[in-house]
């Protein structure tokens, strides 16, 4: 008996504790959908991605969900999110919300996870290679590989379909890798050489610790004592033998290289330069410099072919605006003329396309922030340590924001004859202080091979083409995008 009734409290103290936080937005004032014990409201998003505008509909600018049992405020009200974002980013809301860092193995000490005076100083340290004259460095070497890619199209059999992320991510990868280390990676014509087969099972991250954790928080403490990491570890040593090894190459002779791994190297400090956690204003430790080049491998492979891929999807079903498109690129850019970087930054409707397609489609659907001290934002008292979401599908999508929001039309971008694009309603790549580093690289990256690609070829749907993309619980699609490349008639 005794034991049947210790056995009934301990089940009821575990019920306890799989609700216990439920009352923190009825506190807060805040209304939002009813959480399930140890799960919150993850559910719901399994159920349907379209979880978040239906809370939008219900519950206006402002409401509260679960990720198991930590809170997050959804906010979608602009005036609120120039407050968040931009206003209170260096007092209040520094840092992401992301927690169980230690999981990430090296890749906690790269930009996306850091926190305070060490992400400013690591922030303040690495922006310096994404300034439009060192842009203008790397910029042959993106023309080059776009060519090399465009060039592999020639053996590609007539009348079959492709998987865009995986037609474009070679040439993401070679861009990435020759200008963060000077090295020649030529995955485009040997697709699985070692480093892209390392890199790719590098991308596949274990996602099941992160809902163990988000049930039961105290889970954390035991993968950090079995030294466990959600990123597959032989990649990691191969990724971080291969950085020491550059790192050694460009220490001996320094005049070879202007890359970005250059830029971080003649930055290097020592962990005992950052006395008592007082941090120095610039500069990067050794383990800090490799974090930051497998965060570029990242941005510059994995997101921005997948962005690639969108855009070349929503041209695919808008052959309109591809043609307006490739009328421009005909007149700017005659075939086989040199494409000069100016030319290329000035390309207005090709800027318009890759707006509006990262609109429709954001490759990040949510940005977040950590509130590390209580403040009050439009009479709503927000505590602290409480984390705030920001659904950037819902922004680009609100009929409050866009004219037909659910229609492709580049030309709203227009500085001219567009719409006035409300400065809070649209972040692609975030925004404020803690936006996306490695933006101007990013959209150089894709105008380049756009171009490249457009001035010969065209992009249609197929019958293998899913319409409308369908899309997993991590906002990837679910089948892979598939479209025809064919040859223009010119
Ligand atoms: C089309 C491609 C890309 C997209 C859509 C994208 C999107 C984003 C977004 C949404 C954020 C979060 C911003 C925020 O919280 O306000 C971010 C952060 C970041 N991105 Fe990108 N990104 C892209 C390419 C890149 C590239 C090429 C690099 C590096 C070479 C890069 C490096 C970073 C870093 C380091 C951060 C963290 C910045 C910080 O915390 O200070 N990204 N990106």
């Amino acid at each position: 008996m005794l034991i049947l009734l210790n056995l009934l409290f301990c089940v009821f103290l575990l019920c306890r504790y799989g609700i216990w936080p439920f009352t923190f937005f009825t506190k807060m004032g805040v209304d939002g959908p009813r959480p399930f014990p140890f799960v919150g409201t993850m559910p719901y998003y399994i159920r349907s991605l379209n979880f978040s505008f239906e809370c939008s509909k219900k519950y206006g600018d402002v409401w509260g969900q679960f990720e198991g049992r930590s809170p997050l405020l959804m906010v979608t009200d602009p005036d609120m999110l120039k407050v968040i974002l931009v206003k209170e980013c260096y007092s209040t809301f520094t840092n992401r919300s992301t927690f169980a860092k230690e999981l990430f193995g090296p890749l906690k000490d790269g930009l996306t996870l850091v926190e305070d005076d060490r992400w400013k100083r690591i922030r303040s340290t690495i922006s310096p290679s994404f300034t439009s004259g060192r842009l203008r460095q790397v910029f042959p070497i993106v023309e080059r590989y776009a060519d090399r890619l465009v060039k592999t199209l020639d053996t590609e059999k007539p009348d079959q379909s492709v998987d865009v992320k995986k037609f474009v991510s070679p040439y993401c990868l070679d861009v990435i890798t020759s200008a963060s280390f000077s090295i020649d990676s030529d995955t485009t014509v040997n697709p699985d050489g070692p480093l892209s087969v390392q890199l790719r099972n590098l991308l596949k991250m274990k996602i099941w610790p992160f809902f163990v954790i988000i049930a039961l928080p105290i889970a954390q403490y035991f993968f950090r004592l079995i030294g466990f990491s959600i990123v597959n570890k032989a990649s990691v040593d191969y990724f971080q033998n291969l950085l020491k090894s550059f790192k050694h190459d460009h220490k001996e002779d320094k005049s070879r290289h202007s890359d970005f791994l250059q830029l971080m190297i003649d930055s290097e400090i020592n962990e005992s330069d950052i006395k008592d956690g007082v941090e120095p204003s610039k500069g990067l430790t050794e383990p800090e410099i490799l974090s930051q080049a497998l965060i570029f491998i990242f941005g510059g492979y994995d997101i921005t072919s997948a962005t690639l891929s969108y855009i070349l999807y929503n041209l695919a079903l808008n052959p309109d605006a591809q043609q307006t498109l490739q009328q421009k690129i005909d007149v700017h850019f005659p075939k086989h003329s040199p494409v000069s970087y100016e030319d290329l930054v000035n390309l207005e409707y090709l800027d318009n396309v890759i707006s509006e397609s990262m609109r429709l489609l954001p490759t990040a659907p949510r940005i977040d922030r950590m509130c590390k001290k209580t403040i009050q934002i439009n009479g709503l008292t927000i505590p602290e340590g409480t984390a705030v979401g920001v659904p950037l599908t819902n922004l680009h999508r609100d009929p409050r924001f866009w004219t037909s929001p659910e229609l492709f039309k580049p030309e709203r971008f227009s500085k001219d004859h567009g719409e006035d694009i409300h400065p809070y309603a649209y972040m692609p790549f975030g925004l404020g202080p803690r936006n996306c580093v490695g933006m101007r690289f990013a959209v150089m990256v894709m105008k380049m091979v756009l171009v490249r690609l457009l001035q010969d070829h065209y992009v249609e749907t197929c019958k293998d083409t899913v319409v409308p993309l369908e899309f997993n619980m991590l906002f990837q699609p679910k089948e892979p995008i598939k479209l025809m490349l064919s040859r223009r008639e010119l």
